[in-house]
């Protein structure tokens, strides 16, 4: 098992990563369960595969449990949603010494946080991501949010979890899209100031995504440990060293904006062609070489991810994806922050980007 610990003043936490660790939920959670009882809350899908496994390691340890089984999917990130998790937890009159368990991806980890920074004015809980993306991003660092008619993750809250168990055997029950997807993130580290880590993501991404367990938890750890070294430096993003995992992320939320936030383009692949266009705009702005920038594209291409704005076929021009950026919720006083990049593992902020300029690029972009 790895053991990362997220060193957070006052609060800190870990994060352990095993195969197999869900069958073993209750005796991980038994030190943080003060009573003999639990509020669960997961969603249908993994309700499936997993509940059953969760709620019998959670009884072998003396703990019964109440289960709020959500639909799947991003509109359950939703007030009406969060007002029924916040009522689940008070009808089982949780406690603010109590922690509860968020079984799911980051769907579930996001709302389920989010209940628990309000109830009683902030309660324990555990995470338990079963997507790739909720266990090397989401379910670490605190962030929590539902989605508003305004826009996604605008309405949130900053509470990190007691404890977090993440499961790489969870990811067999996962469609490959979504691994491929989740595995976007995974890049990102390396891409952000881990240039070796990028390296191995080059050698082994493929053992990764075919399933292979050593691959899977390597990539889990060296991904968690990276994330928790950033948001112990910056739990609240307040000094711009988090704001570092955002890479990619202000392109990918333009396209993402345009397709609807839809199945045509899942998060984690807008996530992959942002990093590849930060990598190429960093190029047109003499940053970084052309030959690193390909390399960029070449491995996000090669596990299958998308990496060129052309291939999506959208019928916008530049001007329009940059102005979906306006409505980021990195907007600081009228100006947006970009992640560029000076080399692979050389991610910075810069704060002088001209949206015109992005908007260019992002033209010639569209044509291929
Ligand atoms: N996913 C970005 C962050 O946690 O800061």
């Amino acid at each position: 098992m790895a053991v990362i610990k997220v060193d957070i003043a006052n609060a800190p936490y870990e994060v352990r990563i095993a195969a197999g660790i869900l069958a073993r939920a209750g005796e991980h959670c038994r030190p943080f369960v003060r009573k003999d009882h639990v509020a669960v809350v997961t969603d249908e899908n993994v309700a499936a595969n997993w509940r059953g496994s969760v709620e019998s390691s959670l009884a072998a340890a003396g703990i019964a449990s109440h289960w709020l089984v959500l639909p799947a999917g991003e509109a359950t990130k939703s007030w009406h949603h969060l007002a029924q998790v916040v009522d689940f937890l008070l009808a089982h009159e949780v406690e603010r010494k109590d922690c509860v368990i968020a079984l799911g991806g980051g769907v579930i980890g996001d709302l389920t946080g989010f209940a628990a920074s309000m109830v009683k004015r902030g309660c324990g809980f555990i995470q338990m991501p079963t997507t790739l993306l909720a266990q090397v991003d989401s379910s670490v660092g605190g962030k929590t949010a539902i989605n508003t008619a305004m826009g996604k993750n605008l309405v949130g809250a900053f509470h990190q979890p007691a404890l977090v168990l993440a499961d790489p055997a969870a990811l067999g029950t996962l469609p490959l899209r979504d691994t491929r997807a989740g595995y976007a993130e995974v890049i990102k580290y390396g891409l952000i100031d881990d240039p070796a880590f990028f390296e191995w993501c080059e050698a082994n991404g493929e053992r990764l995504l075919a399933g292979e367990s050593a691959a899977r938890e390597t990539a889990i750890a060296r991904s968690v440990a990276a994330k928790a070294r950033i948001v112990a430096e910056d739990e609240k993003e307040t000094t711009g060293v988090r704001a570092l995992l955002n890479l990619g992320h202000t392109f990918g939320h333009a396209l993402e904006a345009e397709t609807g936030f839809s199945d045509r383009l899942l998060h984690g692949e807008g996530v992959a062609l942002g990093m590849v266009l930060a990598a190429r705009f960093s190029v047109r702005q003499g940053l970084m070489s052309g030959q690193d920038a390909e390399r960029v594209a070449g491995h996000v291409a090669a596990a299958g991810l998308p990496s060129s704005l052309a291939s999506l076929g959208l019928s916008c021009d530049g001007r329009r994806l940059a102005d979906h950026m306006l409505h980021d919720k990195k907007m600081d006083a009228g100006t947006l922050p970009f992640l560029l990049m000076r080399g692979i593992g050389q991610t910075f902020l810069a704060k002088d980007v001209d949206l015109a300029e992005v908007a260019a690029f992002l033209d010639e972009q569209l044509v291929g």
